[in-house]
C-alpha cells in the first residue's frame, strides 16, 4: 500500500495503482487528515478528499469548470467528454433541461413492473442455493435491459453496452486519454450504433431516445450533441448501476447482521441502498474539475487552470461527515452521501438507479433466506469504477429452508 505522512506528502500518491483496488480506505484515510487537498506529482493534478471540499467544489461550477471534460485528461470538444458531463451553464442548463424534462417520477415509476418481472426471472437461476455469478445473472443483464427499454433501443448489442460502457469510463482515468484499440473500439461500436438508430429512426416512439432526437430537431440540441446524449446516457448509466448491485449483494454477503437486519425491518430497503452507495461508491477514485481562477481548498492556493479530482469514496468515508464511517449500516440515518455527485451534474439517472437498487434489494429481502460469498470474486480493473466482474454467490430461497 502507498505510505502517506507529513503535510506535502501524498504528492506520490497513485490513486489508480492496482494496490488501491482491494482496499482503497486507508489511503482514503490518511488523505484526509494529512493533505485533504494534494497535488498528485505523477498526474500534475490534485485530489480533494474530504467531505465538505468535495461537497464545496461539485456546488461551485463557476470556480471548478466542467467544460473540459470530466476525466484525468482535457477533452477537445464537449461531445467527446460526453455532452451534459463536459459543459458549464448555460450551456449545460440547455442540454440538461432538454434530456430531464420527460424524465419524470411517473416515467420512472411506471418502469417499475417490469423492473420487477426482469429481477423474478433473473432470481429464478439465482435462488437456487447453487453457485451463481451475481454479476453475470443480475447485476449486468437487469440494467441493461432497462435502459435498453427506457431509451427504446433495438434489440442487438445489449450484451456489449457493458463493456463499450466500461472501457469509455476507463479511459476517463488514463494519461493521454487511454488512446488504444480497446477504446477506439468501445467508442465506433457505441456511438456507430446510436448515430445509427438516430439517423433510421430506429427507436421506439416515446422513448427517450425518441424524446432527445425531437430535441435536435426542433433546434433544442445540435446533432453531435444528440449523438453525444444517446450514447453518453448508456455509458453513465451502465456500469456504475451494475457495480452498486455487485457492491449491495457483497455488502450484504459479507456483513450477515446486517442481512438478518433487513430481513426483520424490509423498510430499511431504501436506506440499505443509500448505505451501499456510501459505502463502495461506484466511482472511483473520483471526476475532474478545472479551475477558472485562482482559489483556496482545504488552505491551500490552486492557480487558476489546476485539474482537481473530487474522490467520491473518500469523501463518503469521512469520519467529520459520518460517524463509524467504516461501518456498513443500512439503518444509517442521515445518510447525505456525494455518490451521486452534488449540484448542477447531479446524476441525472439516480431516481431510476435508485428504484433499480430498491426492486432488487425488496425481491431478495422477500424471497432469499441467506446470502453467502461462494468463491473468490475478482474485482474490477476500471480506473474509475469500484465494483466486480465477477461474484460467485450462494443465495437459498425462503421456501427451501
Ligand atoms: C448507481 C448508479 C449511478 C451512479 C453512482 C452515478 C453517479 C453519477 C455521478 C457522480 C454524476 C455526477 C458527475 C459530475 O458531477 O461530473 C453522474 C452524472 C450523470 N449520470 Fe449518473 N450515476 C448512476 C446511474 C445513472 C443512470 C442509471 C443514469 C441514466 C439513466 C445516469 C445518468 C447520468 C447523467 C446523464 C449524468 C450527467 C448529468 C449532468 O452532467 O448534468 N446515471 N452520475
Amino acid at each position: 500500500m502507498t505510505t502517506i505522512s507529513g503535510p506535502a506528502a501524498g504528492s506520490a500518491f497513485d490513486p489508480f495503482a492496482a494496490e488501491q483496488r482491494d482496499d482503497p480506505y486507508p489511503s482514503y484515510a490518511a488523505l484526509r487528515d494529512e493533505s485533504p487537498c494534494v497535488r498528485l506529482d505523477r498526474y500534475g493534478v490534485w485530489l480533494i478528499s474530504r467531505y465538505d471540499g468535495v461537497a464545496a467544489v461539485l456546488r461551485d461550477w463557476e470556480t471548478f469548470s466542467s467544460a473540459q471534460g470530466a476525466g484525468l485528461e482535457p477533452v477537445a470538444t464537449p461531445e467527446e467528454g460526453g455532452v451534459i458531463l463536459s459543459t458549464d451553464p448555460p450551456d449545460h442548463t440547455r442540454v440538461r433541461r432538454a434530456v430531464a424534462r420527460d424524465f419524470t417520477p411517473k416515467a420512472i415509476g411506471a418502469l417499475e413492473p417490469r423492473v420487477r418481472d426482469l429481477v423474478g426471472t433473473a432470481f429464478e437461476r439465482v435462488l437456487t442455493g447453487a453457485e451463481v455469478d451475481w454479476i453475470a445473472q443480475v447485476a449486468q443483464p437487469v440494467p441493461t435491459t432497462v435502459m435498453a427499454e427506457l431509451m427504446g433501443y433495438p434489440d442487438r448489442h445489449r450484451d456489449e453496452y457493458c463493456r463499450w460502457a466500461s472501457t469509455i469510463f476507463d479511459s476517463m482515468g488514463c494519461p493521454a486519454g487511454g488512446a488504444t484499440p480497446a477504446l477506439a473500439e468501445a467508442t465506433g461500436g457505441l456511438f456507430g450504433f446510436v448515430a445509427g438508430i438516430a439517423a433510421d429512426g430506429e427507436y421506439v416512439a416515446e422513448g427517450w431516445a425518441d424524446r432527445i432526437v425531437q430535441a435536435g430537431a426542433q433546434g433544442e440540441l445540435g446533432q453531435g450533441e444528440v449523438v453525444s446524449l444517446l450514447g453518453g446516457i448508456l455509458v453513465a448509466a451502465m456500469d456504475t448501476t451494475v457495480n452498486m448491485l455487485g457492491n449491495l449483494a457483497h455488502a450484504l454477503a459479507t456483513h450477515p447482521e446486517q442481512w438478518a437486519l433487513l430481513v426483520e425491518r424490509p423498510e430499511l430497503v431504501p436506506s440499505a441502498i443509500e448505505e451501499v452507495l456510501r459505502f463502495e461508491s461506484p466511482i472511483q477514485p473520483g471526476f475532474f474539475r478545472v479551475t477558472t481562477t485562482e482559489t483556496t481548498v482545504a488552505d491551500v492556493t490552486l492557480p487558476a487552470g489546476s485539474r482537481v479530482m473530487v474522490a467520491f469514496g473518500a469523501a463518503n468515508r469521512d469520519p467529520r461527515q459520518f460517524p463509524d464511517p467504516d461501518a456498513f449500516l443500512v439503518d444509517r440515518s442521515p445518510n447525505d452521501h456525494l455518490a451521486f455527485g452534488r449540484g448542477v451534474h447531479f446524476c441525472l439517472g439516480a431516481p431510476v438507479a435508485r428504484m433499480i437498487g430498491r426492486v432488487v434489494l425488496s425481491e431478495l429481502v422477500a424471497n432469499a433466506a441467506e446470502i453467502r460469498l461462494a468463491g473468490p470474486s475478482v474485482r474490477k480493473t476500471n480506473r474509475m469504477l469500484r465494483g466486480f466482474d465477477s461474484l460467485p454467490l450462494s443465495v437459498r430461497n425462503r421456501s427451501r429452508r
